[in-house]
């Protein structure tokens, strides 16, 4: 199992450090602060510059943190992360085949509720009805969290919608985009899809052993690389995001809708689902493994379930499916 909270190592410490002061900062004052020798401090120097920090060195005055990669970092992120639970223990690897099935190895493991398995690439990034979701290196926000509530399994449904709302919410405010949600969980600006949202557990006799919601949120990718008729923060908003500030938004709020759940209050996550929603009261298309229906959302059932009144008035219920909002 990961500890919850591994010990910074020493090239973070110096980062952290460059990062914390104004201006340059002196080989001495270094030494004296993370007590290691002048000498030791050279070569880590330039070992994070071999990792793409431009570190300015200049004689009697020091170093300076000129300038970071843009890369995941586990410390960054937890670094003023004001979160109990969810990124209180945070996994950052390179290239995966997914994070859910890292999730799924260290939930099996007894990882501690709200761990977090991030990566800067996926090679089998998978979305809903078993479509893929590309993941371009560096780009996006590909993460899985590992959930153990104690929730009856009919209650889980619900644990998506709070993780829509979450994810909203958090772009909103790292963006000022009013984002909308399309049942049951695509996040959408201006009709383009920006994220979507996988929910998927491990249950033993009815029991459930752990939820693995997993968000793949386009951040820096650009118009070539995403899919017909997805968008990016950037080019929504056109301009770039730093990615570990919106991971660290999107975690703060999921923390905060998982809280909320847990103490009963479905009912307001639910009640911000429909005014966020691009779905109801739109004529849409719903797609599920039993055929298509056409017909007007008009409702969410307690269960997340989505309502369509078709033409001959007959109200249709689908927990599963794809919806095509036709206008
Ligand atoms: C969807 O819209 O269909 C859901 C997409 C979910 C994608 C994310 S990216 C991180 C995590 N790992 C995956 O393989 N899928 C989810």
């Amino acid at each position: 199992m990961i500890p919850p909270y591994r010990p910074i190592a020493m090239q973070e410490r110096i980062i952290q450090f460059l990062k914390e002061s104004d201006g340059y900062i002196s080989g001495e004052e270094i030494s004296q602060r993370l007590k290691i020798s002048r000498a030791a401090i050279w070569k880590h120097m330039q070992e994070l510059r071999s990792q793409g920090y431009e570190i300015a060195a200049v004689p009697h005055l020091g170093y300076q943190l000129v300038m970071c990669p843009d890369k995941l970092l586990s410390y960054v992120i937890q670094h003023g992360l004001n979160t109990k639970t969810v990124g209180q223990n945070i996994v950052v690897l390179d290239t995966v085949t997914s994070t859910m099935d890292e999730a799924f190895r260290l939930g099996n493991d007894n990882c501690p509720d709200g761990t977090v398995v991030c990566a800067e690439s996926q090679t089998k990034g998978r979305g809903r009805l078993g479509r893929a979701w590309t993941s371009p290196k560096g780009k996006g926000l590909y993460f899985s969290v590992v959930l153990r509530p104690k929730l009856p399994l009919a209650q889980l449904p619900q644990l998506t919608l709070m993780a829509a709302v979450a994810l909203a919410r958090a772009v909103e405010e790292v963006s000022g985009l009013k984002p909308s949600i399309k049942w049951p969980n695509d996040i959408l600006i201006d009709r383009h899809k920006l994220a979507g949202i996988l929910t998927e557990l491990r249950a033993e006799s009815d029991q459930v052993r752990f939820v693995v919601i997993g968000i793949g949120l386009n951040v820096n990718t650009l118009m070539h690389q995403l899919v017909p008729g997805a968008t990016s923060l950037k080019a929504a908003a056109d301009r770039s995001f730093d990615r570990a500030q919106v991971l660290q938004s999107v975690l703060h709020s999921l923390e905060k809708g998982y809280v909320k759940l847990l103490k009963g209050h479905f009912a307001q996550i639910m009640e911000e689902w429909k005014k966020r929603s691009a779905t109801l009261n739109q004529r849409v298309r719903v797609t599920d493994s039993t055929g298509v229906i056409e017909g007007k959302a008009i409702n969410l059932d307690e269960d997340g379930a989505i309502l369509i009144e078709r033409d001959n008035g007959v109200v249709v219920r689908k927990s599963a499916g794809d919806v095509l909002l036709l206008r």
